[in-house]
């Protein structure tokens, strides 16, 4: 079964083109990594993924849904942890979590919270104030509101880089598992070495161009690491 599909995708802001004709598939089960240097597309293209832009043409589909005739429906699907945005300043650690399980409509609220305080490790933070959070903390946060629901497809930007090396671990062992109970997930990162330990797939994105797609094993086979591979494609900029 396909998480997702793009056809012909692009999107221009004025007159920079930020995702260029971009055709891909992942299929359920993956986990997919979309690789490419600061500026790439690779937010765009989660954007475009999750109905929060539109295309400027070509067709998404997410599971199985038509993402620009049901971008509510989607979201209410799928999981996202945005690049940038944090949890609201006003609400403590714990009223954040409350807050998403009843906007999702989920129930068991205090065991689905407490299950990813103890995971990422935070539960002494669920009555401070999220505005008086470490950043990391904040990040952890969005990492829970992004996966309380379970959802089968979670999209994930630069995920890990507010967070110190043991919650890095958990975090990995947990999308690991996740995988392996058939569901997706799709994250951005140009940090290689986390792709390389995790991703069973990955994309490069150059320019807004898929330069490269495929299993991970197939770059493994060509004996480089994934930095080498990575820059040479790049530098080749073609498919
Ligand atoms: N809202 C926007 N308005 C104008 N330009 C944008 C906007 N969002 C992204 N861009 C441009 O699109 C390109 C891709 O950006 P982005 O998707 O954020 O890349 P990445 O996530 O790979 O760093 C960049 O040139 C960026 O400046
Ligand atoms: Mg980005």
């Amino acid at each position: 079964m396909l998480a997702m599909k793009l056809e012909h995708v692009t999107k221009t802001f004025g007159d920079v083109e930020a995702v260029s004709d971009v055709s891909l598939e992942v299929a359920a089960g993956e986990l997919f990594g979309l690789l490419g240097p600061n500026g790439s597309g690779k937010t765009t293209l989660i954007k475009l993924l999750t109905g929060q832009l539109p295309p400027n043409g070509g067709a998404i589909s997410v599971l199985d849904m038509d993402v620009l005739r049901n971008p509510i429906t989607v979201r209410e699907k799928v999981g996202i942890i945005p690049e940038q945005e944090t949890p609201p300043s006003f609400l403590t650690a714990e009223e954040y979590l409350q807050f998403v399980c009843t906007i999702r409509k989920l129930d068991r609220v205090d065991d689905r919270c407490d299950r990813w305080f103890s995971l990422l490790d935070f539960a002494d933070q669920k009555p401070v104030l999220c505005k008086d959070l470490s950043r990391g903390t904040r990040q952890k946060l969005m990492v829970a509101q992004a996966f309380l629901h379970e959802p089968l497809l979670a999209f994930i930007d630069e995920p890990l880089i507010n967070l110190d090396p043991l919650i890095q671990r958990s975090f990995k062992d947990f999308l690991l598992d996740y995988i392996g109970k058939g569901r997706t997930i799709f994250f951005s990162t140009h940090v290689l070495e986390i792709a390389e330990e995790i991703c069973t797939d990955i994309a490069i994105l150059h320019r807004g161009h898929i330069v490269y797609k495929g299993p991970l094993s197939e770059v493994m086979k060509s004996h480089m690491h994934l930095e080498d591979f990575f820059i040479d494609r790049v530098h080749r900029g073609g498919p």
